[in-house]
């Protein structure tokens, strides 16, 4: 009858829009084929940021660190650090102590640095970095020390000595003016003299992937890569400074920051970036610009979710078709909800509650499909950095001429350690990927305040070298 009708028709649809949103999520779902290829690529890339003749226009910069070697065990002294470019700005103190009882003692701060400060002028970013490290100094009573200090500042920087870094380009949520193809140790050094406050000896510029590198490599000498998954993505190791074409010499290694984030920049990603990706890149403050980032770090996963989401509710699928105000709002979804929500232990009530906190009033169907969305979008994150890493330890192991290679990479980031799926996914593919590779991970506790002040250490030391 009539009602019998009814039903298939309701059916029906539902099995169509069913289908309609597996079909736009499908596009994430790379294949074992796809994978192999963003490794490929990546390795082009790779060379072509080594190389002199293509470094200029490389997207992947692979820029020289001057950290030539990882900890040795003899490093020494108290150090200030900055930690600037991640989830929060902290300044902090560590006390490195050699020789039977090594170790490692810290004191730190976090200090919030509004919105205002990271899009205005580069002096207020600088005197508010000054402001917030002699606060730090007040509050340690140590105003008159006159400390080495170690700077890591996490955004691609131009090299030319430890202590010299020409600021590239702003990634992530910085914007502020005047930075970009400036030396940022110049910048804080003028903003110390400006102060007249206290004097540092700034003595190292350290990317955070760097950091994280020296730190696991402190515990674990076979640690010669570094790899952040948190807010930004990118990744450092020890290559053959002869295969550095841009620093001369021929002997031993050099540690180089990849800034593998701007992979894809050239377009060699563009049959697997979605429209969704595309819409984040054009919604995002650096459009064009660090296009794999943009598809694997926590700052813009949930931008992607919520560019799905968006659609889907337009297509009438999600939210009974009504987009909120919340779901227009950007960077609604953090990577600490995207981690609730993807939780296996949370049951889909608790889903919607989380939903609810953020303002969108879900049924229980609009929890499902948000949940799926979230898992295609980080679990396509995961695999795609895997990728990337897979092409590294394969490269590491081709300079050293090895069929097989241990090799033990030193990880930080939100996105790695909060993120309930994330690791596993990206250790499972780098695994598949490069399968003549056995890689070791190695968690940093505070890799970026405690690497800087080691490099910091380092460079102390080959200071009274070279003086001598
Ligand atoms: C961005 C920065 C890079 C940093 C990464 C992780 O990609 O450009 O320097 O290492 O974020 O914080």
């Amino acid at each position: 009858g009539k009602g019998a009708a009814m039903v298939t028709a309701v059916a029906y649809r539902l099995t169509e829009q069913a289908r309609q949103i597996q079909q736009t999520l499908a596009e994430f779902r790379l294949s074992k084929t796809q994978l192999l290829e963003v490794k490929k690529r990546m390795r082009v890339e790779i060379e072509r940021g080594l190389k002199k003749d293509t470094h200029k226009q490389a997207t992947v910069k692979m820029l020289p660190t001057f950290v030539r070697s990882t900890p040795d065990g003899t490093e020494n002294g108290d150090f200030l650090a900055l930690d600037l470019g991640g989830t929060n700005f902290r300044v902090l103190l560590v006390k490195i102590r050699s020789g039977k009882r090594r170790s490692v003692e810290m004191h730190n701060k976090i200090y919030a640095i509004p919105i205002e400060v990271m899009q205005g002028t580069g002096e207020e970013l600088f005197d508010h970095i000054v402001h917030c490290i002699s606060d730090f100094l007040d509050y340690m009573g140590m105003k008159s020390a006159r400390l080495p200090l170690g700077f890591t500042f996490s955004f691609p920087c131009h090299q030319t000595s430890l202590d010299a870094g020409i600021l590239v380009t702003w990634t992530k949520g910085f914007k502020a003016t005047e930075c970009e193809g400036e030396d940022v140790v110049e910048l804080l050094r003028e903003a110390i003299k400006r102060k007249e406050e206290f004097e540092l000896d700034v003595v190292a510029i350290v990317n955070d992937t760097v950091g994280t590198m020296m730190t696991c490599a402190y515990e674990e000498p076979t640690c010669e890569v570094g790899l952040i998954a948190g807010t930004g993505s990118n990744a450092c190791y020890m290559e053959e400074l002869r295969n550095i074409e841009i620093v001369p010499g021929n002997e031993g290694r050099m540690c180089v920051n990849m800034e593998w984030g701007a992979f894809g920049d050239n377009g060699c990603l563009d049959d697997i970036r979605t429209k969704y990706d595309q819409a984040v890149d054009e919604n995002s403050l650096n459009e064009g610009k660090q296009r794999y980032e943009k598809m694997c770090s926590g700052m813009y996963l949930g931008e992607i979710v919520r560019q799905i989401l968006i659609d889907l509710t337009k297509r009438g699928f999600l939210f009974r078709g009504q987009i909120s105000e919340t779901l227009k709002t950007r960077g609604i979804f953090e990577t600490k909800f995207l981690s609730q929500i993807e939780s296996d232990r949370l049951a889909l009530l608790q889903v919607r509650a989380i939903l609810q906190q953020l303002g969108l009033d879900s049924t229980c169907d609009d929890s499902i499909i948000v949940k799926e969305v979230c898992g295609t979008v980080s679990r396509r994150a995961a695999q795609i950095c895997g990728a990337g890493m897979a092409a590294v330890v394969d490269k590491i192991r081709e300079n050293r001429g090895l069929d097989h290679l241990d090799v033990t990479v030193g990880v930080d980031g939100t996105l790695y350690k909060l993120h309930p799926h994330f690791s596993r996914i990206f250790l499972q593919t780098v695994k598949d990927l490069a399968p003549k590779c056995d890689v070791n991970f190695l968690l940093s506790e505070d890799g970026s305040g405690k690497g800087a002040a080691l490099i910091t250490a380092v460079g102390c030391r080959q200071r009274e070298l070279d003086a001598q």
